[in-house]
């Protein structure tokens, strides 16, 4: 079967390494993909929300899957886009439609949503333009830190969280008033602040029936010991300790069975994956977030840890047939390192030449934000790669994902070191 992976980073190299590993995969092609989609499928210079080019695309190669890594297209509807032509409607996607990508487009919609299911989340109220002096009223009245999220997509950079009333305040004006996002920011989550420990959980459902993939554990701040600004993530664990059967069963009972039931009854058909952003709040599960699609860096220790045949999974996702798939998990470690360019997550530089990666011997490379110049790989992005290290002590992955990093070479490169030593010490 000819599939097509859309998108450019290490997520999406991840995907793509897999499958390329797949007897059920013909031709492999990935759109834009990156130096190291290069390596393993053919590339194609599409934009992953150009829709037109990219149906063009799958018509010309007879592409049967597609599997949409990001999620943007996905909220601007690319599913409803192959379902609304005759010529494309039978094409099997993973990713959900607009109605299901709103789990992730729209952080009110998420929160009335959990509310009306019953699942646990922090406490919340949104407010927009017209309600702002409201909102100004109830902040005065709410615990601090407090939690402000724009509503829509905001690459990643909608959530404030406010340590004092001042810097709250000034938060909501910016967002409402001052439309800091645009429309994302139209409407203003108000966020009670969760305290413990952050874990990913990863559901493969086809709307009917679902899979609980490895969970993981990502590093999303740029200075060791967790300081400094926000990024796309450093780096991730899977497993992660403290999710215990006893936990993952309370959260497959008290969140995952209520998401896809509550999905079902609204009427969203979605096939896919829903990445739930999970606080551990003193031993009960708290939902963060709804993510629509899988999550980078996590991917890179997840899909390593997947030993059933990955595009199997996908097929049976797209095609309603998950009931009948089955999944079988390593129980190794996995711990990947992201190698970031210097300067990010603010300015940075690209074209850098990268080398030292033909010396890594002990771990998988996942490009993100590479391209090919001639015989030369360089840097094209703020994450450049992802180094995954796998052994069945935690210290080892460690280890072979750090040395990894330290090995990969290019101007300005940082990274951090104690990606995994939290979970060590557990
Ligand atoms: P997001 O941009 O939605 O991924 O959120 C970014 C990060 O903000 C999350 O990963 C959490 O670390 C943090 N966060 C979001 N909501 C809350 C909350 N209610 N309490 C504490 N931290 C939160
Ligand atoms: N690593 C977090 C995300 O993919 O959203």
């Amino acid at each position: 079967m000819n599939t097509l992976i859309l998108g450019s980073g290490g997520r999406e190299h991840a995907f793509a390494w897999r499958i390329a590993q797949s007897p059920l995969c013909d031709k492999l092609f990935v759109a834009p993909g990156n130096a190291g989609t290069a390596q393993v499928a053919t590339n194609l210079s599409i934009g992953y929300n150009d829709f037109e080019k990219i149906a063009e695309a799958v018509l010309t190669h007879e592409i049967e899957l597609v599997i949409v890594g990001p999620e943007e297209p996905l909220v601007k509807g690319i599913r409803d886009y192959f379902q609304s032509r005759e010529d494309l409607k039978d094409v099997l996607m993973v990713g959900p439609d607009s109605k299901g990508a709103m789990l992730e487009g729209s952080k009110d919609f998420s929160k009335n949503f959990m509310v009306k299911y019953g699942i646990p989340t922090a406490k919340s109220e949104t407010f927009t333009k017209d309600t702002f002096e409201s909102g100004l009223q109830y902040l005065e009245n709410q615990k601090l830190p407090i939690v402000l999220k724009a509503d829509g997509l905001a690459a990643g950079k909608g959530v404030i969280i406010a340590l004092t009333l001042e810097e709250a305040k000034i938060a909501l004006t910016e967002m409402l008033v001052d439309a800091k996002f645009g429309d994302a920011s139209s409407k203003v989550v108000i966020e009670e602040f969760l305290t413990g420990i952050e874990l990913s959980v990863f559901v493969l459902t086809d709307g009917n029936s679902y899979k609980i993939l490895p969970e993981a554990k990502d590093y999303k701040r740029i200075g060791e010991g967790d300081t400094g600004l926000n990024t796309g993530g450093m780096g991730a664990v899977s497993p992660v300790p403290f999710a215990s059967e006893k936990f993952m069963q309370v959260v497959e009972n008290e969140i995952v069975i209520p998401t896809i039931e509550g999905l079902k009854k609204e009427g969203i058909n979605y096939n896919g994956f829903i990445f739930i952003g999970l606080m551990n709040h003193e031993g009960e599960p708290q939902v963060i977030e709804y993510n629509a699609r899988m999550g980078d860096p996590e991917t890179e220790v997840v899909l390593p840890r997947i030993e059933s045949d990955f595009m199997s999974l996908m097929i049976a996702t797209a095609k309603g047939e998950l009931s009948e798939a089955d999944i079988t998990v390593s129980k190794q470690h996995a711990v990947t390192t992201v190698v970031v360019a210097g300067g990010y997550p603010g300015d940075y530089k690209k074209g850098d030449i990268i080398v030292g990666y033909d010396s890594v011997k002990d771990a998988d490379i996942f490009h993100a934000g590479t391209k090919l110049e001639g015989n030369l790989i360089v840097t094209n992005g703020g994450r450049v790669m992802a180094l995954t290290g796998m052994s069945n002590t935690l210290e080892r992955a460690i280890q072979k994902s750090q040395k990894a990093a330290h090995d990969v070479l290019f101007e300005g490169k940082y990274y951090r070191k104690d990606i995994g030593l939290d979970v060590l010490r557990y």
